[in-house]
């Protein structure tokens, strides 16, 4: 379930700063340290009332008061993930959830992730700014589980402006100063890979010095400005790593100095503790979407590795990577393309090289947005749902590109994989095993081909209606049942379109 709060304040704390667009207001009858955000008044949000409120509500003791007080929420948040390899359709299922929520916080990854909304005639690609953008009302926070590109956002910032006039740092989007850096250094060092068949973005190197306690962190880039030790430092470190990994580049301390001093000037007004924020807004009644970047199978615990992307992409990190506890989550949506794809090296089981993938990514227009990469494509995997849903828990799944399929004959599921002669419902561990897995495959029928206009229109007719999933063809039904019971969760939603309204939901 969806809430639109009425409340307009935002809070956050911050590490600095005089010049900034942030007027610090103490609101002392909570147990934190509050600011506004922009001056937006204080008076709007009666902090007395919110406070007796919980207090009454602790004092009454009633078993439901009390538990709301032990999960310390008063509103939940809702996290959405890829189930697959990525690339599932999160843009458009944040785009549409974003309509009713106020916050949209991205919580892992950078900006290997894209998104592609369809607004009308307007196609609008984001690899950074979270999909709820295009919601004016929605505030934006990219999390502290991220690695952030700052010339990527700066470039994706600029396009907003041009197109709508928009400059949303500091006044809708907030960047946690504890969100890693990726430097041009990042990026060179994932130049090289050829093993993975990473995005390049610098990613994976990024994560790396995170993880070796050396990486910079936004909130960082004040303190070691001047810091002439830790730029001769930091310099020699990178060029030594260059040059062992064979690279040509190098970076030079004139070059980290300017860098340091850039990110500071572009983003010293929206750089705060965003996780803060998340909790104020939940605490406020505001209802927070935690968007998930990549899927499950590329998740570096649970995916298919080494094939996979370096940060946690399940629902375990959701709330870890926005800073605010996993109680204050209620529905957890995972999304799926009603078949596969895969970008990038690594094992894909049912991946097709035939009439029916070449309809797939046709139809689908399978090229990442990323990278412009063919996906490759394949048949719904239910081992790999099964193992994205015993990760993730979803309460619900939004079934994408549907419409997809319609025109194919016969459609396959795979239910098991054969390893080694032997029958397997469960993903395995090693890439060399789930490379010499074949599918198992159990057949549906097909339903007929439609135009996208035609689409639209039935899903349209489907909500208008309260129908929903009864509109689609008997034999698309028959199909979504199957998977819906070979997975074990329902679908909450099935899209049909790339268009904004070319989803069914299934009330
Ligand atoms: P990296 O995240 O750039 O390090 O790439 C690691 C692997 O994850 C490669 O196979 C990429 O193709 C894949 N990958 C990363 N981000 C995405 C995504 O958003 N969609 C699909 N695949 C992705």
């Amino acid at each position: 379930m969806l809430y639109k709060s009425e409340v307009s304040l935002h809070t956050l704390n911050r590490l600095h700063d005089t010049d900034s667009k942030v007027d610090k207001r103490c609101c002392t009858n909570w147990k934190f340290t509050c600011l506004d955000i922009n001056g937006r008044s204080g008076s709007q949000v009666n902090y007395e009332e919110i406070s007796s409120d919980f207090d009454k509500r602790s004092s009454q003791g009633s078993k439901a008061s009390r538990g709301a007080m032990r999960a310390g929420n008063t509103m939940p948040a809702t996290v959405i993930l890829g189930a697959q390899w990525g690339d599932e359709g999160k843009g458009k299922l944040v785009d549409r959830l974003a309509e009713q929520a106020t916050w949209v916080a991205r919580f892992q990854g950078g900006n290997n992730a894209g998104h592609t909304v369809v607004l009308g005639e307007q196609v609008l690609k984001f690899h950074l700014l979270p999909s709820g953008i295009t919601r004016k009302e929605c505030h934006l926070v990219l999390g502290d589980g991220m690695v952030i590109d700052p010339w990527v956002l700066d470039k994706e910032l600029t396009d907003w402006k041009e197109s709508t006039g928009e400059d949303p740092r500091g006044d809708r989007l907030y960047v946690s100063e504890r969100a890693h850096i990726i430097l041009p250094y990042h990026r060179f060092m994932d130049s090289l890979d050829t093993k993975i068949g990473t995005t390049g973005r610098g990613i994976g190197p990024t994560y790396a010095d995170k993880i070796n306690r050396v990486g910079l962190r936004f909130g960082d880039v004040a303190e070691v400005m001047g810091d002439d030790a830790w730029t001769k430092a930091t310099v020699d470190r990178m060029n030594a790593s260059l040059e062992a990994a064979g690279s040509n580049e190098r970076v030079s301390t004139d070059g980290l100095v300017s860098d340091l001093a850039w990110i500071h000037e572009n983003y010293a007004m929206c750089i705060g503790n965003t996780g803060l924020m998340l909790d104020n807004a939940l605490k406020l009644g505001e209802h927070v979407i935690l968007e998930g970047a990549q899927g499950c199978l590329l998740d570096i615990d649970q995916g298919t590795f080494p094939y996979v992307t370096s940060s946690i992409t399940s629902r375990g990190n959701a709330t870890h990577g926005a800073g605010i506890h996993p109680g204050h989550v209620e529905d957890v949506i995972g999304i799926t393309k009603a078949y596969i794809t895969r970008v990038g090296h690594g094992a894909m089981p049912t991946e097709l090289d035939d009439e029916a993938g070449e309809h797939m990514g046709t139809v689908g227009h399978e090229f990442g947005t990323t990278t412009g990469r063919k996906r490759r494509c394949g048949w719904f995997d239910a081992v790999v749902m099964r193992h994205a849903q015993r990760i993730n828990g979803f309460t619900g799944l939004a079934l994408t590109k549907l419409d997809v399929l319609g025109g194919l004959e016969e459609l396959n599921i795979c239910v098991a994989y054969e390893l080694d002669g032997k029958e397997i419902t469960e993903l395995p561990s090693t890439a060399s095993a789930l490379a010499r897995c074949k599918p198992v495959y159990i057949t549906m029928p097909g339903f007929p081909e439609m135009a996208l206009s035609e689409w639209l229109a039935l899903a349209v007719h489907a909500n208008e209606s309260g129908k929903g999933f009864s509109v689609l063809p008997a034999a698309a039904q028959q199909y979504v049942a199957k998977l819906e019971a070979l997975v074990g969760v329902p679908c909450t939603s099935i899209g049909v379109g790339p268009d904004r309204d070319a989803t069914i939901d299934c009330v």
